[in-house]
């Protein structure tokens, strides 16, 4: 089968917002970037040559590319970063991801600007599974930044544009046109670096019919909210009065600096008199928290013939995992942490330490002490996870490279327990790659092993690839382990994943040539 290879030029590009010109750096030119558009099952190439000043390497979000974990991106996990001058082909393999996914950067914090929307399209002579939309209509959150801390003066953006709330700004505004009476599909992504939103369009009501590449029960909610990392197929139909409408997104909690709601306009066609002031949604507000479950709990599968469900019903290999921010002994000056301390994070009181060759690399070729193979299929010692006014003392994390080693075609089933540590008060996006994954449960406090299991949604639990874990609770997710090769998983919010909110899940070949992992590509980047 013939695969096309597209070219893309990492560099930095000047870029105004809020009236002052920075540098970014961007895929050719663009923020966002690219868009790519595949069918359901298809390959295409991507030769990446940087022409910036970092490293870098590029991450194809929510693709499971089985069997070819060379191509999946995160930096030191498979594969050594792309060094400026140089280039690296990738591959994007698609198996049954279909509509809305997304590509960005994986190394350090380049992510904030090198990112796109990656559409899956069924398959040629296929439908979706719901009336054909007019039209379909990425739409990238994001944010103006260079990476690194938050500025005060950022803005959150709607497809680049940090919309008309703010100044020099209007004439950019991303507006996108409706006819009367038509159905838009909306397929946004959460791309920013560290804040869940929420999503409105002012009078409308929103239908939500995919999730992360694969689709669910519609829902219809007058709000969606969406962890970063997260995608979503959105319908919207333009049956209200011919105007102006704000679609307006914001942070889910309190943020540290200005400039929290980024807006587009929804505008109809036609002969009108434009109001002076379009009608402005009502958003839920700040550290809503109940807005933001209810809306998770609402997320079911399709489930149908055309779109089966495959849940494991029984669990070879069970995980029990603690999140945490915590503290580490400082000794530089970026002692950001608590007492002269510096802040990271952990997984079952690992912080992750990126290794210095790439964990695929040093698995395939058997090179010792990269990693080591015992990361913990449980936390060191039990408490009240969620409980208030935890010390801040009381896990500070082990530092390693641990990864945990699966058999092939395992049936694995991971809870994820949210932990009041440092008192946090975010959610963790917690992300797989190589697999999507069934979320069966979700819940507050500590997660029960006897009573909770009971509650578990085995017909149509979501199939994702991102669940924000909630701080004072618990998600339960099954899986099964059917792409041999080197999986990063981690929290999706740059601050913790930076700290050290990760790990790696080696998946193990099956016994045939077609269960193992690809071999590795001609050339691979030199550490
Ligand atoms: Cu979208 Cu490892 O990330
Ligand atoms: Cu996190």
């Amino acid at each position: 089968k013939h695969i096309t290879t597209v070219d893309w030029v990492v560099k930095e590009a000047s870029y105004t917002r809020l009236c002052s010109t920075k540098k970014i750096l961007t895929v050719n030119g663009l923020f966002p970037g690219p868009a790519i558009y595949m069918r359901r099952g298809d390959r295409l190439k991507v030769n990446v040559r940087n022409a910036g000043e970092y490293n870098v390497t590029i991450h194809w979000h929510g693709v499971k590319q089985p069997r070819n974990p060379w191509s999946d991106g995160p930096n030191y996990v498979t594969q050594c970063p792309i060094k400026p001058g140089a280039n690296f082909t990738y591959e994007i393999v698609l198996s049954n991801e279909e509509g809305t996914l997304w590509w960005h950067a994986h190394s350090d914090w380049s992510r904030a600007t090198v990112h796109g929307p990656l559409i899956v399209l069924p398959k040629l002579g296929k439908g979706f599974p719901f009336a054909k939309p007019h039209k379909a209509v990425p739409i990238v959150l994001g944010r103006c930044e260079n990476g690194g801390e938050p500025n005060k003066s950022d803005a959150f953006t709607i497809n680049g544009q940090p919309g008309d709330l703010y100044n020099c700004s209007k004439e950019g505004t991303f507006k996108m046109v409706v006819d009367y009476g038509k159905t838009y599909l909306l397929r946004i992504i959460n791309s920013i670096m560290n804040e869940e939103m929420f999503f409105m369009v002012a009078n409308h009501n929103l239908t939500v019919v995919g999730t992360d590449g694969a689709y669910i029960k519609p829902i219809t909610t007058s709000y969606i909210m969406i962890t970063p990392g997260q995608t979503m197929d959105v319908l919207i139909t333009a049956n209200q009065s011919p105007s102006h409408y704000y679609m307006a997104s914001r942070a889910s909690a309190e943020l540290v600096y200005d400039n929290t709601t980024t807006t587009a306009i929804l505008q109809y066609s036609g002969n009108y008199t434009a109001p002076s002031t379009p009608s402005f949604p009502n958003l839920p507000n700040f550290t809503d928290t109940d807005s933001v479950t209810n809306f998770t709990r609402r997320l079911k599968a399709l489930a149908t013939k055309d779109y089966p469900v495959d849940v494991p019903q029984s669990v070879d290999t069970r995980l029990y995992i603690t999140i945490s921010v915590n503290t580490l002994p400082c000794a530089n000056n970026s002692c950001d942490g608590p007492n002269g301390t510096r802040l990271s994070a952990s997984l079952n009181n690992i912080s992750f330490v990126e290794p210095s060759i790439d964990v695929l690399q040093a698995y395939y070729r058997s090179i010792q002490h990269v990693y080591e193979s015992d990361f913990p299929n449980e936390p060191p010692y039990y408490f009240n996870f969620t409980g208030d006014n935890l010390a801040n003392t009381l896990l500070t994390p082990e530092q390693g490279t641990k990864v945990k080693v699966l058999d092939y075609n395992s049936t694995v089933e991971i809870v994820f327990q949210g932990t009041n540590v440092l008192n946090g008060a975010e959610n963790h996006p917690m992300h797989l790659h190589g697999h999507s994954f069934y979320l069966v449960g979700y819940g507050f406090g500590n997660f029960n092993n006897e009573t909770d299991p009971k509650s578990y949604n085995l017909v149509d639990p979501p199939e994702v690839n991102t669940i924000g874990v909630p701080t004072k609770g618990w998600a339960a997710i099954r899986f099964r382990a059917d792409n041999p090769g080197v999986w990063f998983m981690h929290c999706h919010l740059e601050r913790h994943a930076s700290w050290g909110m990760d790990t790696v899940l080696i998946v193990k070949n099956g016994r045939t040539l077609s269960t193992s992992m690809r071999r590795p590509p001609r050339q691979l980047n030199p550490c």
